[in-house]
């Protein structure tokens, strides 16, 4: 009864090893989660009062399919100003999360057969929403001697006439890389070169630490602009997962492509969540961007530490964004847990939450099966605690 399209799709494991914590937890198990994309911060206040207004004001019906043209307007002038990728409002989709305006942009750019091109370690969903959209997902594989990021020959060495797009994931789920401006352009000139779209998921773009600076793909020039779509969202930088706003920017055939897909489908995202969402762009204190980014800095500063001298673990590359740390596991390979050898990541977290009770995210999804991604997007008590429990189980 199942298409051969749906028939292999599994479910997504981030989403089920995180839902399986969450039921431990309720059960009562004093268990650390360490696998979530999703920060701990609750939503501002400015965005709950605008999902309010929309409510109290009766604006709860359907809206323009791509999104209400205030908020349209918001997002292109943030990309503008702060990103400095000169968008207009028609020139913005608003989509149900990034992850429609990823999949979407995907449909309407593949035709069955055509090969997108992105990295590995790459985030859990890429390859499927891809295949999904008849797509064939060619990842690249990168190490830590090419710093997680993409190596200009290997990319050129699997280019082929099916060649659509290249995506690009920066800062990247799961290793926190960010991608200086010289290294974006050098992929925008491979582009241009291949004439290849460029599919550019910038989640995240918010979320950079330690003076490093984001760029924006679209931000390098018209040509480059003029054959990227970007990605975007208001989960991560508002702590909006729950409320499903999401968007891409890119040329305009494009983008009503997407909208006329949207229009048969979801439709666009909810009137109030959008509401929501336009709020938190257009009022919420730049201070408190600025204090849910230095939170996530110490943070991210207790894991690196955390991590430095564990027998067996060792961090793949030091994250500059995002908020997750891929860890290298092998160095555990053959120990003896319960009668249990560890021989890769999944057994590794496996043992890990049953003994310690701390979940981590083995890696094979993401396309390292020797790694684990450690998120921090839990309070310091909670990441040294998880530190004191991972110590106790390595060196008992
Ligand atoms: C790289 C990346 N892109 C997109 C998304 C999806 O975000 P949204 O909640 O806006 O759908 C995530 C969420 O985990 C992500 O890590």
């Amino acid at each position: 009864m199942i298409s051969r399209r749906a028939a292999g799709l599994p479910l997504s494991s981030t989403a089920t090893l995180d839902a399986h914590v969450k039921k431990l937890a309720a059960e009562g198990v004093d268990v650390i989660n360490l696998t979530g994309g999703e920060l701990d911060f609750p939503t501002p206040d400015v965005a709950c009062r605008g999902g309010i207004d929309a409510i109290t004001s009766g604006f709860t019906r359907y809206t323009a399919v791509s999104g209400i043209a205030p908020l349209r307007q918001a997002i292109a002038e943030r990309l503008t100003e702060k990103w400095r990728c000169p968008y207009e409002g028609d020139d913005v989709v608003v989509t149900n999360g990034a992850k429609q305006a990823l999949a979407n942009a995907f449909a309407v750019l593949l035709d069955p057969g055509d090969e997108v091109i992105l990295q590995a370690p790459h985030w859990v969903s890429f390859p499927h929403m891809i295949s999904l959209a008849g797509g064939v997902p060619i990842v690249v594989e990168t190490d830590a001697g090419t710093g997680f990021k993409f190596d200009r020959d290997a990319i050129v060495d699997r280019i082929t006439v099916r060649t659509k797009a290249l995506l690009i994931n920066s800062p990247s789920n799961p290793t926190g890389v960010v991608y200086s401006r010289a290294e974006l352009t050098a992929l925008a000139e491979l582009a241009a070169e291949y004439n290849l779209a460029i599919v550019s998921d910038e989640i995240y773009s918010d979320l950079v630490y330690g003076g490093v600076e984001f760029t924006s793909v679209a931000s390098l020039g018209a040509d480059t602009r003029s054959r990227t779509i970007t990605v975007g969202g208001f989960s991560k930088t508002f702590a909006m997962t729950g409320w499903r706003v999401g968007f891409a920017a890119g040329p305009r055939p494009v983008i009503a492509a997407m909208s006329a897909l949207q229009g048969h489908t979801t439709s666009a995202p909810s009137s109030i969540s959008q509401r929501a969402a336009l709020a938190a762009l257009v009022d919420e204190p730049i201070q408190e961007l600025a204090d849910r980014k230095a939170e996530l800095e110490r943070r991210r500063r207790l894991t690196c530490d955390g991590l430095a001298d564990l027998p067996g673990l060792r961090l793949a590359v030091e994250p500059e964004g995002a908020f997750f740390a891929l860890v290298d596991v092998s160095g555990t390979y053959g120990r003896q847990h319960d009668g249990v050898e560890i021989k890769d990541a999944a057994t590794f977290a496996e043992r890990l939450l049953h003994e310690v009770q701390v979940a981590v995210m083995p890696g094979a999804d993401f396309g390292v099966p020797d790694h684990i991604r450690i998120s921090y997007a839990v309070g310091a008590a909670e990441i040294t605690e998880a530190f004191r429990r991972i110590r106790a189980f390595l060196t008992t």
